[in-house]
């Protein structure tokens, strides 16, 4: 019988045929697959049959189905309950005003604040006892210093790195831990390479594009652009040695360019690169309600465009992550660490699931020894929007989107996240495709 998980698409007069839990198209003719499916003559086509049982598309009965969408189950559950980053949100504040970020909001909200070394250090203690419990060796592990402008707190991301190396050496920590600073790179000097050297931190740094496009929504708290000031820092990092990634945001002023963003941050020298869609309601600010739609599917084409441009999909995260997936046949995991993969302490240290969302599940030093962040009822709540659950056809490169965005825009952490339903659906279809023409080009 067929798997109700079979699932079709088709182009140029061929079918692709893939199961919806782990796409490993098998293709054919329009007429062969007509033949088989609807008119079930099987004569000459035994190839097919034995691709599609061997992707279980043709099973013995439901239970074989039902096996298949409990091992996806299983595996996810798994690797969400696997705390892989620990974010320390070491400033609240920030020296930018970037038109989309909610920031500024937050700060005029709740103050800003800033990590102290004590909660910081509380927030390692803690994170030590999640690994303790399911610590994998095979997994690389991060500490990512976030804000606000994390900058304008190096006391605590100094004290944290020394206090997280003394940890490893005495083997308190494993050693597959890496750390990076997410900044707007303004305020990178010599003693913050001094430092990146001497942990081996990695630096992301926030930047739209060219100064033209990155000055109009990222400027400092004057209003001035930034983009000099980010660039000479990028520049002065990738000198040093320093890993450095870029943080792109696709926002409404470079949205017709994105699809030439890998070729000017190659040439600024970084490692890699990822493109953002703004999340939020700073995205409706600045668009409006009625331009949502067709922003996520301009940004979701320009950035498979930019990826099929440079000829690989390595160099953008966003595209590298779901190619991987497809190529290996595993069920995408999560866009968002905050299902239950990453322990957040917010300035006031709060701990949390979430860098934009305050969840307060209760301050560092008063959680209890036994807090795992994946048992947090907020956790298990937002876990029910990922796209196992719920039908479209691209789940299985689809990791969810942000549920902060979808309590922001919809009220309701469990809604879908349009801009990641979208990028999958055309992600996929491309993913498809392209694996099909490298096929035809290996055969040519
Ligand atoms: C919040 S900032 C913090 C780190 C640092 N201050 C910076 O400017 O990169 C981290 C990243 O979030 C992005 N960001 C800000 N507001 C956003 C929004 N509404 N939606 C999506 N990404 C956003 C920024 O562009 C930046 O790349």
């Amino acid at each position: 019988m067929w798997s109700r998980y079979l699932r079709t698409r088709e182009k140029d007069g061929i079918v692709a045929i893939f199961h919806e839990l782990h796409p490993d198209p098998v293709y054919c003719s329009k007429e062969r697959w007509s033949d088989l499916y609807d008119n079930g003559i099987a004569n000459g086509a035994e190839m097919l049959i034995n691709g599609l049982k061997k992707c279980k598309l043709i099973i013995n009965s439901a239970d074989d189905d039902l096996r298949e969408f409990k091992m996806v189950e299983a595996n996810l559950e798994r690797k969400l309950n696997q705390p892989i980053i620990l974010y320390l949100m070491v400033a609240q504040g920030c020296n930018f005003g970037c038109g989309y970020c909610p920031v500024p909001e937050t700060v005029n909200k709740h103050g800003a604040s800033l990590l102290s070394v004590e909660d910081a250090l509380a927030g390692i203690e803690l994170w030590q006892k999640h690994l303790k419990d399911v610590y994998d060796p095979t997994l690389q592990y991060f500490v990512i210093f976030y804000g606000g402008e994390p900058l304008l707190n190096k006391e605590t991301i100094k004290a944290s790195l020394a206090y997280l190396e003394m940890k490893k050496n005495v083997r308190d920590l494993p050693p597959n831990i890496s750390y990076m600073i997410a900044t707007n790179g303004v305020l990178v000097d010599e003693e913050t390479i001094a430092m990146c050297k001497k942990y081996k931190v990695m630096m992301t740094v926030g930047l739209d594009g060219p100064k033209e496009i990155n000055d109009v929504l990222r400027v400092d708290s004057d209003g001035n652009g930034t983009f000099d000031r980010a660039v000479s820092s990028i520049r002065l990092l990738v000198a040093n040695k320093i890993r450095t990634f870029i943080s792109a945001s696709i926002t409404p002023f470079n949205l017709d360019h994105i699809s030439e963003c890998s070729s000017f941050f190659r040439d600024l020298g970084v490692e890699k690169f990822g493109f953002n869609f703004l999340k939020g309601h700073m995205l409706t600010k600045l668009i409006g309600q009625e331009g949502v739609e067709d922003y996520y599917r301009r940004a979701s084409r320009g950035i498979i465009d930019n990826a099929r441009r440079q000829g690989n999909s390595g160099f953008e995260y966003q595209m590298e992550k779901k190619q991987l997936a497809f190529d290996s046949g595993d069920f995408y995991p999560v866009d968002c660490t905050c299902y239950g993969n990453q322990l957040v302490i917010q300035p006031d240290g709060q701990v949390s699931n979430c860098p934009f969302y305050k969840s307060w599940l209760g301050h560092i030093k008063s959680v209890s020894d036994d807090f795992r962040i994946w048992n947090q009822p907020i956790v298990r709540e937002w876990r029910k929007k990922l796209p196992l659950f719920h039908p479209g056809e691209a789940k299985a490169v689809n990791g969810g989107g942000c549920a902060w965005s979808s309590v922001d825009l919809k009220g309701d952490p469990a809604a879908v996240d349009d801009s990641s339903q979208i990028f999958s659906e055309e992600v996929l279809n491309d993913l498809i495709w392209f694996r099909y023409d490298r096929l035809c080009a290996r055969e040519a």
